[in-house]
């Protein structure tokens, strides 16, 4: 019997890195480290090479998927001043927008005002629009939701003051949501100096007041996901001359979660919420049917090595974990049990526009 059995997760922040960095990561490698962290469901970010802007490269991105995905997966549209007029033809294909306000890994940026006017205008009202957006910009990002009445996702909130204007916002009613990334709950910038390049990505990791800030929001109710921001490069890449920011996550997400479910900080039921039901409501996800998660609660030491990730390193290794992911059953299929992965690439569904609850 498992100790604990979960709903399929669903991370609606990955990095699949395909095209491009297939080096890096693909659909049939970040899926299966999907499926051994308990994740069903990943939704993908657009900051490929190129980036997914406009409707021939997310087709070509949904193809790649539909061949090589072992759990579901839909994709996000990216905005950029240049294909903005791309847009609607886009909706179709994605399962939602994203904007970036500030500097990350890749060219995707969006700095301009009237570019975000049209997007705030042009994308169908009941789609997500998510913004990476650090220090003023989240008052940017709340500001439009404002303005324009529709409902905003700010993803990987890191700061106290970002997490606390969030929750000014929602005490007003402003439509809007967020989600924290467990890199952000577990390390800290004490961390970034032992880890280096390895402890290195956007936004930065921060300081023991942020650390205790994201958990008080997260158990008062601030936070509306946690999602993984898994942001695979090999490490030879990280260890080099020019370490692009970003770390792997999905295979560790719920184990390092299960440590405060162990430790009487966080209920299950607050878990299920921030790794299942509030990422299914707030995009629109339709549900999987017979699928579930069991997990062991017995701790363990996380390794340094030995992940189905392709960049195959994780910044978490050396801490404890409160449990893991025995067996995976996606639609009646056992998909991953005991460190095998079992689904193939292609089993996977491919979630796009049309397939959203709400449309
Ligand atoms: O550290 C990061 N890496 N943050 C992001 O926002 C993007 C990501 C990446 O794509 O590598
Ligand atoms: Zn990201």
């Amino acid at each position: 019997m498992p100790d604990l059995i979960l709903p399929g997760l669903i991370d609606v922040h990955t990095h699949l890195r395909v095209p491009g960095g297939e080096h890096k990561e693909d659909f049939a490698t970040g899926t299966a480290a999907a499926l051994a962290g308990g994740v069903t469901m990943v939704l993908a970010m657009p900051n490929t090479n190129p980036p997914l802007t406009t409707p021939d490269a997310l087709a070509a991105a949904l193809r790649a998927a539909a061949a090589g995905a072992r759990c579901d997966v839909g994709l996000y549209a990216g905005a950029s001043r240049e294909d903005v007029t791309h847009l609607s033809g886009l909706a179709g294909q994605a399962v939602a927008l994203k904007i970036y306000l500030n500097d990350t890994f890749g060219k995707l940026r969006v700095d301009d005002l009237p570019t975000l006017a049209v997007c705030f205008q042009a994308w169908p009202r009941e789609r997500v629009i998510a913004l990476h957006a650090e220090r003023q910009s989240v008052a940017v990002a709340i500001g439009l939701a404002a303005v324009y009445d529709r409902p905003v996702h700010i993803v990987h909130v890191s700061r106290r003051e970002e997490i606390e204007l969030i929750a000014d916002a929602k005490g007003r009613g402003l439509p809007v949501t967020c989600e924290v990334s467990p890199h952000h709950l577990f390390l800290s910038a004490a961390d970034a100096a032992r880890l280096g390049p390895l402890g290195d990505m956007r936004p930065v990791l921060g300081t023991a007041e942020d650390v205790a800030a994201l958990w008080a929001h997260l158990l008062g109710g601030t936070v509306d996901c946690i999602a993984t921001d898994h942001a695979p490069h090999t490490l030879d890449e990280k260890r080099g001359p020019n370490p692009p920011p970003g770390v792997p996550g999905l295979e560790t997400s719920l184990p390092l979660m299960l440590t405060a479910v162990a430790d009487g900080r966080l209920p299950v039921e607050r878990l299920t919420a921030l790794m299942h039901d509030n990422p299914r409501r707030i995009f629109g996800l339709r549900a999987q049917p017979d699928t579930r998660v069991e997990v062991d609660m017995t701790p363990w030491t996380i390794p340094a090595t030995g992940w189905q990730t392709k960049c195959d390193w994780t910044p978490f290794a050396g801490l404890t974990a409160g449990g893991r992911v025995r067996r995976v059953v996606l639609r009646g299929q056992i998909v991953y049990e005991d460190g095998a992965v079992l689904a193939v690439p292609g089993s996977g569904q491919v979630i796009n526009g049309a397939g959203l609850e709400r449309d």
